[in-house]
C-alpha cells in the first residue's frame, strides 16, 4: 500500500512527546512489511539543525492556496530512509523557523491555527506535486485533522491521487484539539457550509481533532481502555458525543503502541554507563550507582529509587506527585530523581526538593534524553500517576530496562502494566493504583518499597517479566496493517453530507 503519514512531530528530527516517537518507529515498521510510506512534517530550521542535514530539496516552489485568491510558496525538502521510506518536510519559514514547535515561555503560539492549517494545506498540495498515489492518507491528532477533511471536500476529491483513499485519524491525545475562532476558517479555503455540527463547528468555535475524527473513515487511539474512556464525560473533553457516534459506526478503534526496540534497549544502549539484558543483569547495579552519582545522591544499592520522567502537564500527575512525597521524605529512607519540564509551580517545587534534600531528591528542570536513558536503566521504580494517558511510552521503556512500574490504571497504562500480588507473580510487571489522591500514591510507592526490602525473589520474578515482554512495533504495524486493509476493502463509513 501507498501510505501517507502526516504528523506535526517525529523524532529524531523534532520531539515534545510520545507523538514523535510512534511517527518514526510505526512508518519504519511498515515500511519493512513492504509498504511505500512517506511521512509529512513541518520543517523546523532551529530544531532541527544538528539532527539533519542530510535533507535533499525534492521540490522548490511548491504552490500553497492561503486565504482567498492567495498563495503562499513553500519547498518540499526529503530526508530518505530507504526505498520505500520517505520524510518530507515542508519549509516555510515564516511559521516553523521558531526556537520551540507550539510555544513560548508556555504561552501558545498566537498564529498556531493559521500554522497548522498551512501545514494541512501544503501536505495536501505536496503530495500532487510529488504524484504520490495514496492508499491511505494516515493524520495525527489535530495539527492535521484537516487533511481528513480537505480530502473529502470539492478542492481535492477529484484528483486521481485520492481515487479510492481512506483517510484514518489517530488521536494520540484528547487534550489537545485545535480549538480557534471561527474566523481562522478563512485561511482554510473551505465554505462556511463546513462550519456546522458535523464538522468544524464546535461551541461556536472552530475544532480541527472533531472535525477529522466525524471525516475520517477510520478513528483509532493508542490504546484499547483509552478508545474506551474517551466515550466518557470525564475522558471525553467534550468530544464525547462525536467519539460515541464513531463508536456505533463501528469506526473507532483503540491499538497499543509499540516501543522502538532500538533505541530503548539495554543490552546496546550507549547513553547508560554499562550495558545488561534479562540474562545478565549486574549492569543495572553500576547504573544505579551512576546515576546516584550524576545528581549527588548518596551512591547505596539498598535503598529504593523512584524515577519520573515527564512533561509536566496536568495530564501527567505530578502535582499529586509533589503532594505525595513530601511526607516520604521526611520519614521514609527512599531517594527521587525526576527529570522533567512545563508547568513552572511544578518546576519550582521539584527544584525546591532537591535543594531540601540534596542527598536524597535530584531533579533536572529540562528535557535531556541522555539523562532520561540513565534513569530508565538505574532506578528501581518509575512513577506515572497520570490523570489519564492514552498510551504512555515511558512504563514500557522502564519495563525493558528491568525497572518496575508505579502507575495509575489508566489508559495504556492500564493496558501494559500487570499489577502485583503473590499469586500472579507470574504475569506481574508493576504496581498500579486507582484513585488520583497524594495518599493512594504514597501507599503504592511504600508498598513496592516494603516488597523491595523484604521479598527480592518476586520483585526479580517482576523485573525478569517486564524485561521479557514483547513491547516491539510488529504487533502494532499488523494490526494497523488490517485496519487499513479492512478500510480499503469496504465503502465502511457513510459520512454525513457536508
Ligand atoms: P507524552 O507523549 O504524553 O509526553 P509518552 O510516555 O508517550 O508521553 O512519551 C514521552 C516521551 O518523551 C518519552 O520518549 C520520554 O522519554 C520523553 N520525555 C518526556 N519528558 C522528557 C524530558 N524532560 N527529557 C527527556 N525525555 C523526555
Ligand atoms: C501522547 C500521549 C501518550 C502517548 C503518545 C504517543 O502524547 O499523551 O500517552 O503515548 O501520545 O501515542
Amino acid at each position: 500500500m501507498n501510505i501517507v503519514w502526516t504528523t506535526s512531530e517525529a523524532a529524531p528530527y523534532a520531539k515534545t512527546g510520545g507523538l514523535a516517537d510512534v511517527s518514526y518507529s510505526l512508518p519504519y515498521a511498515l515500511a519493512e512489511n513492504g509498504h511505500n510510506v512517506s511521512v509529512f512534517m513541518p520543517y523546523y530550521p532551529q530544531v532541527m539543525a544538528d539532527k539533519c542535514d542530510d535533507t535533499e530539496c525534492v521540490y522548490e516552489l511548491l504552490g500553497v492556496p492561503f486565504g482567498d485568491n492567495n498563495e503562499e510558496w513553500a519547498s518540499i525538502r526529503r530526508h530518505k530512509i530507504s526505498a520505500n521510506l520517505s520524510f518530507y518536510f515542508i519549509e516555510f519559514n515564516r511559521f516553523f523557523d521558531r526556537p520551540k514547535l507550539y510555544d513560548w515561555e508556555g504561552c501558545e503560539y498566537a498564529d498556531n491555527a493559521e500554522r497548522f492549517i498551512f501545514l494541512s494545506r501544503a501536505i495536501m498540495q505536496a503530495i500532487l506535486a510529488l504524484k504520490i498515489k495514496v492508499d491511505v492518507l494516515h493524520t495525527n491528532d489535530w495539527h492535521t485533522a484537516l487533511c481528513n477533511v480537505y480530502i473529502k471536500s470539492e478542492l481535492y476529491k477529484n484528483y486521481t491521487n485520492f481515487d479510492g483513499t481512506k483517510s484514518v485519524i489517530t488521536i494520540h491525545n484528547i487534550g489537545y484539539q485545535g480549538v480557534f475562532n471561527k474566523a481562522n476558517l478563512y485561511w482554510t479555503g473551505l465554505s462556511w457550509d463546513y462550519f456546522n455540527f458535523h464538522c468544524l463547528e464546535f461551541f461556536d468555535q472552530l475544532n480541527f481533532l472533531k472535525a477529522g475524527v466525524l471525516l475520517a473513515d477510520m478513528v483509532t487511539t493508542v490504546s484499547p481502555t483509552y478508545a474506551e474512556e474517551i466515550l466518557s464525560a470525564e475522558y471525553g473533553f467534550d468530544l464525547e458525543h462525536s467519539l460515541q457516534h464513531c463508536a456505533a459506526q463501528g469506526k473507532l478503534r483503540g491499538i497499543i503502541n509499540g516501543i522502538d526496540t532500538q533505541e530503548w534497549n539495554p543490552e546496546i544502549d550507549p547513553l547508560i554507563p554499562a550495558n545488561f539484558s534479562a540474562e545478565s543483569i549486574t549492569g543495572k547495579a553500576l547504573c544505579k550507582a551512576d546515576l546516584q552519582k550524576e545528581f549527588g545522591l548518596t551512591v547505596r544499592p539498598d535503598v529504593p529509587l523512584y524515577g519520573v520522567v515527564s512533561r509536566l502537564a496536568t495530564q501527567k500527575g505530578l502535582d499529586v506527585f509533589i503532594e505525595s512525597i513530601e511526607e516520604m521524605l521526611e520519614y521514609d529512607d527512599v531517594q527521587f530523581v525526576v527529570i522533567g519540564s512545563g508547568d513552572k509551580w511544578q518546576e519550582s517545587a521539584l527544584a525546591n526538593f532537591a535543594r531540601a534534600y540534596p542527598n536524597r531528591f535530584g531533579a533536572h528542570i529540562g528535557y535531556n534524553n541522555r539523562l532520561a536513558h540513565m534513569v530508565e536503566a538505574g532506578a528501581d521504580f518509575f512513577v506515572m500517576p497520570s490523570r489519564y494517558e492514552p498510551c504512555g511510552l515511558n512504563q514500557m521503556y522502564s519495563m525493558k530496562y528491568g525497572t518496575l512500574p508505579i502507575v495509575r490504571a489508566t489508559g495504556g497504562l492500564a493496558d501494559t502494566v500487570i499489577n502485583y500480588s503473590p499469586e500472579n507473580i507470574e504475569n506481574a510487571t508493576g504496581f498500579t493504583f486507582y484513585d488520583l489522591y497524594p495518599s493512594a500514591l504514597r501507599d503504592t510507592m511504600r508498598w513496592a518499597a516494603s516488597i523491595y526490602l523484604t521479598n527480592k525473589a518476586d520483585i526479580n520474578a517482576m523485573i525478569e517479566n517486564g524485561m521479557t515482554t514483547d513491547f516491539s512495533w510488529h504487533h502494532t504495524a499488523t494490526e494497523y496493517e488490517a485496519l487499513y486493509q479492512q478500510a480499503n476493502k469496504s465503502p465502511l463509513v457513510k459520512t454525513k453530507k457536508i
